[in-house]
């Protein structure tokens, strides 16, 4: 397990944000990367894997099933899977720490395979709802055992081989379809998953890129997904876009702090998980995009951002998919705009690190932000571009997306802003105090 050393990150009015970066690669495919890598035979490598806590979890469970993956003295990744269904029984409990991600989609793997694994997480992570991935996989065939409301730690007695199943996906989530895709994955037949809304497609690309049978149709705003199973993948050379949701923080502080002019550079555009810029833009942000290509089989683009004035925006159920990560940050943009901003549909904020709407809500509070919440929304009255109150110390409530949202608020705030404990941040994005700080913002870092 992390063991985390709490480290307070105070945040200062900062006067220009300016400068080239590139974030770290993307989590999302980062984790896909290990996973479908481990269950190939031969050799993959992965150049630009995101080395946070939460793929570092990906990459020991993988091991702890039986996977050899080591990392060269160039920083390439290379790994050796175990081939699909190969999956040996783990020897002991698996730690996830803080990895949603990792947890569920494993899960869909542990299901699919005759062993036995048990998993559990930090504080966040045993907080988190499980089933609504234990019950499609139930009906698949598997079975597990955890605490009541369907928390970790959980037992999984995976079945081989399982049931394929039809299943109409009851929450927008990339991770439950991307579950029942790798118990698919291993399972006769045809596994068709109906997704309401579009969710990230890392997995259908990636799956497709190492050789599996994917069918993906599309009516109107529903997609149908189907992964016809027991094919064997080929091993890949992968290279890991930067992170959309981790350049949310620099994008945004650059776009809140006058006078600013920032690069970041190969960021991963793929349309799924685009809708900030779009909302940005339409608030009147200063973005372009350049140099637009493709790189591991996902669009990428330059984004070129400026500081200046922005107006209100209200965004709608329909976006949350394309963005369910960037709200947070959102909110501190909405916090600076002109008149009153409204964003909807946002129930399943409530279920990510830590509740997203009322730490979100009680921390802007605290900064001097007036914040009205519902079960589902938020509405957020900005200052018209004057620099917040500030002036207060956040709890991150083991959140990574908390802490970098409130160091973002505290660059465009009167007096410092704290978060009581930056070392979450390390989940995603190891090395956001540096690069912002290679931007100008004033961040100071001091052991608790
Ligand atoms: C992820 C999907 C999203 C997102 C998470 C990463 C993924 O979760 O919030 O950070 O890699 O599939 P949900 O599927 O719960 O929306």
């Amino acid at each position: 397990m992390t063991v985390h050393q709490p480290k307070a990150l105070t945040s200062r009015k900062t006067d220009r944000l300016h400068g080239r970066v590139t974030v770290p690669g993307d989590k999302s495919i980062s984790h896909r990367a290990v996973m479908l890598g481990a269950l190939a035979i031969g050799e993959t490598t992965v150049s630009g894997l995101l080395e946070g806590e939460d793929v570092m979890a990906t990459a020991a469970a993988m091991r702890a099933y039986g996977a050899h993956i080591i990392k060269d003295s160039m920083g390439l990744w290379h790994i050796h899977g175990v081939g699909v269904g190969g999956l040996l029984e783990p020897e002991n409990v698996i730690d996830m720490g803080n990895s949603g991600t990792s947890t569920r989609l494993l899960m869909g793997l542990a299901a699919s395979c005759p062993i036995v694994s048990i998993f559990t997480g930090d504080a966040s992570l045993r907080r988190r709802p499980m089933g609504r991935v234990t019950e499609p996989l139930t009906h698949m065939g598997a079975e597990f055992s955890g605490r009541d409301g369907g928390l970790l730690p959980m037992t999984i007695q995976g079945r081989a081989p399982l049931v394929p199943i039809t299943y109409r996906l009851p929450v927008a989530s990339a991770q439950v379809k991307s579950a029942i895709l790798l118990a698919g994955l291993n399972t006769p037949g045809k596994t068709t998953i109906i997704e309401p809304e579009a969710t990230r497609d890392h997995s259908e690309r990636m799956l497709r890129g190492f050789g599996a049978t994917i069918d993906v149709e599309v009516n109107g705003h529903e997609r149908i997904i189907t992964i016809t199973g027991e094919s064997e993948l080929k091993p890949q050379a992968i290279v890991v876009p930067g992170d959309p949701s981790s350049a949310a923080f620099p994008l945004v502080a650059a776009v809140l702090v006058a006078g600013s002019d920032v690069v970041i550079e190969n960021v991963g555009v793929n349309p799924t998980r685009a809708g900030l810029i779009k909302v940005l833009q339409d608030m009147g942000a200063h973005i372009s995009l350049t140099n637009h290509r493709e790189v591991g089989g996902e669009p990428v683009a330059d984004v070129l951002v400026k500081g200046g004035a922005l107006n209100a925006t209200e965004t709608m159920p329909d976006i949350v998919p394309t963005m369910v990560d960037e709200f947070p940050v959102l909110f501190v943009t909405a916090a600076l705009a002109d008149g009153v901003s409204r964003f909807n549909g946002l129930a399943e904020l409530r279920v990510k690190e830590s509740d997203r709407i009322t730490v979100m809500a009680e921390g802007l509070k605290a900064c001097g932000v007036p914040v009205l919440e519902g079960p589902d929304w938020i509405e957020i009255t900005g200052s018209g571009g004057a620099p917040v109150y500030g002036g207060a110390t956040i709890a991150s409530h083991l959140d990574h997306r908390i802490a970098m949202s409130f160091a973002v608020l505290g660059l465009v705030a009167k007096h410092p802003i704290t978060i009581d404990d930056a070392s979450p941040i390390a989940t995603s994005f190891p090395s956001f105090v540096a690069l912002m700080q290679g931007l100008g913002a004033e961040f100071t870092i001091a052991a608790r």
